[in-house]
């Protein structure tokens, strides 16, 4: 029963986002079977992920591991074959992201599961009538991103030249474009590093090289940890 109740605040959470509220159609897997969505295995497989992304994939260890929840099911889908073929370098994930681990069936549940849940920006108040199960839940799902030191205007004035074009406005992203907004900085900054190196690819390289200083950067962080106030 509790259970149950779980998956039901999970799958509806308080607001959806737009992608989350349609079921997903069926589709055919590389071995030929077709694939319906199981929140029930996209639950199950979550678990070993909350080893380090936390229980509701909300992220942590101080912002090394993302928060993956509520984001397009296409971009996590697509970051987890990355990492199964290795065309995206990720030592800690590599003994979950391969095929035995996690099969395309796997990745489609985990993806959608993952997709569906909504992460609050500040847990709930103590004045919204709600039972305690679903306070604390909506709680645990909860990322609030702390203010980035730095000159918050000037990092606007870099964002909107150089990244709001795909990550949009509200920094919330589009499908394969993923968010900036209510993200870990810490772990936005390592990516920056990883696209610079060249160890991860960015659809758009020239705008990330666009000469930025360190301060030019905090300003920038500055900026995009304020979008989810
Ligand atoms: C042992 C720790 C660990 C486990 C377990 C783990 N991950 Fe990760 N994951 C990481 C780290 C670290 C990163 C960030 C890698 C980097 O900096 O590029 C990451 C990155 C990701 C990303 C990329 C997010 C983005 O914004 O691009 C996705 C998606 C993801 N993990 C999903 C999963 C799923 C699904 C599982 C369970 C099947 C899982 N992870 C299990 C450590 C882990
Ligand atoms: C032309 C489109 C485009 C522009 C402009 C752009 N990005 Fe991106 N960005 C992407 C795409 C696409 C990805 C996903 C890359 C992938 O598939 O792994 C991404 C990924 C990222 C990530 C990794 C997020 C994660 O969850 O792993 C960060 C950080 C990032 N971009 C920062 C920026 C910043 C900062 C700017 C402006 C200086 C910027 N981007 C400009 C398209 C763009």
């Amino acid at each position: 029963m509790r259970l149950a109740m779980v998956t039901i605040v999970v799958a509806t959470g308080l607001v959806c986002t737009a992608w989350a509220q349609k079921a997903p159609e069926p589709r055919q897997l590389p071995n030929g079977k077709t694939w319906t969505y199981d929140a029930d295995a996209g639950r199950d497989i979550m678990r070993t992920c909350a080893a380090c992304h936390g229980e509701f994939g909300g992220g942590g260890g101080g912002g090394v591991y993302p928060r993956i929840s509520g984001m397009h099911p296409d971009y996590i889908a697509e970051q987890l074959r990355a990492f199964k073929s290795r065309a995206r370098e990720n030592i800690p994930m590599i003994p979950y992201a391969n095929d035995r681990e996690l099969p395309e069936k796997d990745v489609l549940d985990v993806s959608y599961y993952l997709a569906a849940i909504t992460p609050p920006k500040h847990p709930p108040s103590d004045d919204v009538t709600m039972d305690a199960f679903e306070r604390l839940t909506l709680a645990k799902q909860a990322v609030q991103i702390s203010r980035q030191p730095g000159d918050i205007a000037a990092g606007q004035k870099l964002y909107d030249a150089d990244c709001m074009e795909c990550h949009a406005r509200d920094g919330l992203g589009r499908v394969k474009k993923p968010p900036l907004a209510q993200q870990h900085v810490p772990y936005l900054r390592t990516q920056i590093t990883l696209f610079l190196t060249g160890q991860r690819k960015h659809e758009d390289v020239d705008e990330l090289m666009r000469p930025k200083s360190a301060k030019d950067w905090d300003n920038l962080w500055a900026y995009v940890s304020t979008l989810d106030d």
